[in-house]
Formats: C-alpha cells, structure tokens, sequence
C-alpha cells in the first residue's frame, strides 16, 4: 500500500519506492505536514516543535497555550485569516466581503487509482494498480465550505500529485480571491530555489538563488505559463549537484497564469508553493459551486537533479502524453516557416515537398500565410478561408499531391486569436477579449478571442473541424501569439474569464483530440511561450523556442531537460547565418543540437549545397536509427550551466546497454586546455565499446576520469558518440 493511514495518531503516510511524504491531522484538526524527503519508515511528528513566539497568533481552541501559533507550524494547505502571515494557499470572502477562512479537518478517502479533475489536464495512471489516491477533506462550519485536498502517489515513478476542490456548500455566494494548489513546509535546513527564466526567443534559463529571508517570488500575470518563467521549481540542498543531493521539483499542469515561489520565513523555516495567478482572479461561487487548482506534480531524488529530471521525464511520458502518438515515432517534419515565411504559394510549396522527400522527411508542415489575406501578419486570424488563389489549388488537392510525394500533410493555425482586420471581429466584435470603450493593447498586431464563451469555442472547434475535413492534414501546430491584457469578457464574469479562458482551451484540445485521434497537435506560443504539463496532455510536442541557432538553443534545451523529456521538445535545423543571431554553426553541429528533441528542419533545401543535401540524408538515417533511444532512453546532462566550454548530454537504453552521446564546443581559443567528457549512468564493473573508434572503456573509470575530447579546430564543433556495454 502506497498510502497508509493510522487512527490512533491521525497520521497519513504517502510511499514511493524513494520516497515518503507525511502528514497529520492534529487534535485541533489543523492539517499539519511532516515530511517529505527519503523512504522512511515511523512518524516524523517529533518534527514540531512548540513555543511562544511574539506577534504570533493562536487559535482560539488553544486558549492559554501561546506555544501554538499557525504562524510558524508545517501546514499542509494554510489558509489566510488563521494567523499564518506567510504566504497562504488559499483567500476567500464571503457574501459580505468579510476575508477568512478557517479550515479544519473532516474526514479522508482512499482510493485505488489516480484521481483526474473535471475539465483539467492531470496525471493519469494506466492501471489502477499504478496510483492510489488520498482525497483529505477540510471543512469551514461559518462558510459552509469543503476543500477536499488531492494526493495521488505513483509510486514506481516516484511521483506524487497534489490537487484541491474548493466547494461552495453553502447558500450564499463566496469568492475565492487567491488559490494554489500545493505547498511543501520545511521546519530547517537552508535551501537554493532553482527556476527557469527567460524571454521570447530564450525560454527555460537556469537560475540558481539561495532562498533569503522574505519571499522569491516567480509567475505569470499573462493569461499563458509564459516565456518569462516555467511553471515548475526545484528546491535544492546547497550542495546538490546532478550527481548527489537533496533536491524537491514542483511542476503546474497548467498554461494560464500561475504564481510559484520560496518563502523563508522569521525562524528561517522554509515554505515552497505553486498556485494560479491572483492577476484578476476573484472567482465566485454560488451554492453547490466549486473550482479546481490545477495539479502540481512533485517529486523527491535524494540523488541529485539527474534523478529528479528522470522522474519528471517518465512521468510526462508515460502518464501525461495520451493518445496514439504517446509512444509513437516522431515524424521527421520540415516546416516552411523559416523556408518562406509568407511568400509562397502552391508551386513553391510543391518544391520544397519534392526536396524534402529526396533527404528523406517524413511530413511537410505548411506554416502561417495559407489563408486568405494572410501575406503578413497583420490581418485575417480567424477567417482560415483556404487562399486558393495563392495556393494555386484546393488546401485537399495539395495535401494529396505532398501525399502523393509520400510525405505527410501538416498545417500551422492560430485558433484562439482574432485580428481587428478580419471578416470574423467585423462580425464578432464582441468575440475579441477587450474593453468596451477603450482602445485595446495589440500584440502582434492582434486580438485575443474570450475562450470563455461557448460560442466562441464552438466556432473554433468548427473551424478546425472543416479544416480536418477537407484535407489530410494529419498534423496540426497550435499557435498562440500574444499575452493576455485585457481580460474583459462580455459573458463571463470578469473574475472568472482567465481561469475559465483555460477551461475552454483544454475544453477545445480534448474535443479536437477526441474526434480527430490520428492528427498530431504541436503546440507552440511564439516558440515555447507555453511549454508546460497541461500542453503535453493535448499536444504531445511543443515547439520549444523561436531561435533556431544552435549555440543558444543548447542552453534553452539544457533548462528544458529539467523537467521535461526530449520526445516533447520540437527543434529543428535551419539555415546559416542564422535567422536569429546572425550566427554561423556547421551543419552537423546544427544537427546534434536538433536531435536532442522531437528532431526536424526548417529550411529551404533548394538553397543547399549538393553536399549539404548528402549530409542532410545522413543525419536524417543516423536520426531514426537513434531516435529510440533519444525519445525512450535515460537522459543524462553532462555539464555545466553556464556551458562555457562545452555542452554535454547522453541517453542511455533502459537495459544500460547502448549510449549516445552528444558533446558541442563553444568557442575555441588558441592552445586549449584538454577537455574531457564525464558519462553518468553507465553499469559499473561493465566495459564498453566506442562503436566508431573500437576502444573499449571500463565503465568506472569512464564515469570517475572521463575520456579526452578530440580538440576542436574551430568554433562550435560538433561530436556523436555511441557506446555499447560489452561484459
Ligand atoms: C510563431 C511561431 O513560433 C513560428 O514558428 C511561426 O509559426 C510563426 N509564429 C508564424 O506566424
């Protein structure tokens, strides 16, 4: 049993084969947490500790005894108004505005199985012996209010999910004013808070801060999880390394705004939380109401962050990804956007499809500019009438000739935007998110459609449904190209219209996934302005960053592999100099960096070289041969963050015995110091073979020395290694 519960000291107990997590129900009824770290066995409630502490409310049950105070006990889910002044999870007022909610506990259920939440993407298990669930309920007598906490414990994956439902079991109204969905207490210790920062064009950048006194706060105010921070976190022992440490992650199933941080607090414990974004939420709820924070997946490695990756990694996998292209082979794709932008029509199309089937690619992505009036990109999202006239025939008749090539059809298309240029918000004025009398923000150039309304959504789900109908298009990538600013909806109550906007996206995804099983959903927010776990339920790759070069797409990839897995990571080979940086890289490092994800191009193949085109048709065989082992294999990072020298990272097959391993230079300089390559993972007392040069290795010395790097000739040099494990 993953999950144990003891009467006598109302002590709940959560395994993982790693790990375990407690907490207790306290003889006030306050949910008190214990633990989280190593696979133990007992209780942890010899953890708290009680005393009286200045300035720090108590309870009034607790009468004379000041040694209890919210203000500094673990909790499980603290709610403002109870005397905890720290960061809460949860805000209500009730119908007279008054705040406060105190929450104390009623009762437990456990389930076998992994729970799943109505309208939200969340784990699942693909067997009920694969989770069980604990569903803890608190209950607030004045409001007439159930929050019933969700635990589900995968324990082979060493992952455990938390949700909550907040439900209005009174008559009158209640506003829900701020909500997270999980929060980890530590009493001690002194901790690094790692996040992923970054802008458009350069997601996921690693960041390393010891957590201070006050809190450290990441989120997102953009109606999107956002280029600017990942929803996901890691807290980190000061001295974890890849290797060995102590590390914690928190990862949102969720891609609206979030709000995420570290708080330390006056006795220098330790609080970590994840929750939606309080940027315009107040969020109502009329009697027999409820609302869902969305799921946080955590996960405990007691060995360092390669582990706690790994974990993330088979469990977006395995329990996240869905559907026929969960395990399927990637589709080598080109895409036409960096090929021709907007300039393009039928017959260019069709030579870049001819191209792209003598290399060897698998689907043509036809990208932006196929609908009527669409050369730029400032007008006509939301009309998606097929420009027949551009394309020089029927969107059917040119999926049919790219199928006739022997390549697959996909298309690119910006559902859930709308341009003030267009036939639809000449009609819909109403449809766009934006505040009656006043002049709208443009981003892009464009308009956000308020996914909140049905009808919006119904039209919406139309328009791709005709587009599926009429052509076989068998691969769709889902664009999103602005924040959300003005979140003004004239149906839905404005409190209410971002939380909801999400609803009626995952809503849109499921129905399109449900009804079109065999199209593949790419997603993509101008690059990877929303790569997070709620995505990956419906759309089991994202375009993973606009910026195509190499060089920077190694540190974007390097933040990325914390969390998720290179199978959902789409990135692609372009042209040099680079559309984005001007740099110049050879095509074989262009094409190491790109393999490390869902692997593709995004060039004109026209423009290349004969030879160009050879290699190209290597690298392209060399892909499939290895993309099992990219896309199923253990991942390994191998060097350093700031990626000075160079940039490592290996994938082992789960039997340990084959490994790829990838190795880029930076720049060079005159008479370098040796560089030497460091494997992880391998067995050990095994030796292995380099399959190129035939030198065999013992494994542990490999793992402890390293083995020198040929010394690159020149910037940006690219290296391929594959081991097999011999004895
Ligand atoms: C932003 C995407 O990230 C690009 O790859 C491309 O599809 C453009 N939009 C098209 O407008």
């Amino acid at each position: 049993m993953s999950i144990e519960y003891d009467n006598n000291t109302r002590i709940f107990t959560l395994h993982t084969n790693n790990s375990t997590y407690q907490m207790q129900a306290d003889s006030f009824g306050y949910l008190l947490h214990l633990y989280y770290g190593r696979r133990a066995n007992g209780f942890a409630n010899w953890e708290l500790t009680y005393a009286d502490r200045g300035f720090s409310a108590s309870p009034y049950d607790a009468g004379n005894d000041r040694t209890y105070s919210l203000d500094v006990l673990p909790q499980e889910f603290p709610s403002q108004g109870t005397g905890d002044y720290r960061n809460t999870m949860l805000e209500v007022r009730d119908s007279e505005g008054v705040y406060g909610c105190d929450l104390r506990y009623d009762g437990y259920e456990i389930r076998d199985g992994k729970y799943s939440l109505n309208g939200l993407p969340a784990v699942y298990a693909n067997h009920n012996e694969e989770a069980q669930t604990l569903i803890i309920t608190l209950k607030n007598e004045r409001l007439n209010l159930s929050v019933k906490l969700l635990y589900g414990v995968l324990p082979d994956k060493d992952i455990i999910t938390r949700s909550v439902i907040i439900k209005n079991e009174g008559t009158k109204k209640i506003t829900v004013m701020k909500l997270c969905s999980a929060c980890l207490d530590f009493t001690h210790g002194s901790f690094d808070l790692i996040t992923f920062h970054g802008h458009h064009m350069m997601e996921r950048q690693f960041d390393r801060q010891e957590v201070h006194h006050g809190s450290s706060l990441i989120g997102s105010r953009r109606g999107m999880s956002s280029h600017q921070y990942n929803p996901f976190l890691i807290l980190a022992d000061h001295d974890t390394t890849e290797k060995s440490g102590r590390c914690w992650g928190m990862q949102f199933v969720y891609s609206g705004g979030f709000e995420a941080g570290a708080e330390l607090d006056q006795f220098n414990q330790t609080r970590v939380f994840m929750g939606l974004s309080q940027e315009k939420f107040a969020y109502e709820l009329e009697a027999d109401e409820e609302i869902i924070g969305p799921e946080v997946i955590m996960t405990f490695s007691n060995e360092g962050f390669g582990k706690l990756s790994q974990n993330y990694h088979e469990c977006i996998r395995e329990n996240i990804r869905r559907g026929k292209f969960r395990d399927a082979e990637r589709p080598i794709v080109l895409n036409t956007w960096e090929a021709l932008y907007f300039d393009f029509n039928g017959k260019k199309i069709m030579e870049v499809a001819r191209e792209a089937k003598e290399l060897g690619i698998d689907m043509l992505v036809i990208d932006d500019g196929w609908f009527m009036n669409r050369n730029d990109d400032c007008r006509a999202l939301g009309d998606w009438t097929v420009d027949e006239s551009k394309l020089g025939c029927s969107l059917g008749e040119l999926a049919n000739m790219i199928n006739e090539l022997g390549l697959k059809a996909g298309l690119w298309v910006e559902p859930e935007m709308i341009s003030e240029d267009s036939r639809l918000y000449r009609e819909h004025p109403d449809w766009a998110m934006i505040i009656p009398n006043e002049k709208p923000t443009l981003g892009r150039n464009q308009l956000v459609l308020d996914l909140s309304r049905n009808d919006v959504r119904e039209y919406i789900f139309n328009v791709i449904s005709s587009i599926l109908e009429q052509a076989n298009i068998e691969y769709l990538k889902w664009d999103y190209n602005r924040s959300i600013n003005e979140a003004f909806s004239h149906e839905t109550d404005n409190g209410k219209t971002m939380y909801d906007y999400m609803l009626g996206l995952y809503e849109i995804l499921e129905r399109i996934n449900s009804c079109y099983p065999n199209v593949l959903i790419e997603g993509c927010a101008g690059g990877g302005g929303r790569f997070d776990a709620g995505m990956l339920y419906y759309t089991p790759r994202i375009w993973c960053s606009d910026n195509t070069d190499a060089i920077d797409r190694l540190k974007i990839h390097y933040g990325t592999s914390f969390g998720y897995p290179a199978s959902v990571l789409s990135a692609h080979v372009s042209v040099c100099p680079n559309h984005q940086t001007g740099r110049i890289t050879p095509l074989k490092t262009r094409y190491i960096a790109a393999m490390s994800g869902a692997f593709g191009y995004e060039l004109n193949p026209s423009f290349l070289s004969a030879d160009e085109k050879q290699e190209v048709i290597s690298q392209i065989e060399q892909y499939k041969q290895n993309s099992k082992i990219i896309n199923e294999g253990l991942y390994y990072r191998l060097s350093a963050p700031d990626c000075e020298t160079f940039c490592a990272w290996e994938y082992i097959s789960r039997d340990g015995s084959k490994i790829l391993l990838n190795v880029i230079t930076l720049l060079n300089h005159g008479n370098m110091s040796q560089i030497y390559v460091t494997p992880k993972g391998l067995t050990p007392g095994a030796f292995y073979r380099d399959i190129e040069s035939e030198k065999i290795y013992a494994a542990d010395i490999l793992m402890d020395s390293g083995f020198p790097l040929k010394m690159p000739t020149r910037d940006f040099e690219g290296y391929i290694f594959r081991f097999e494990r011999i004895q």
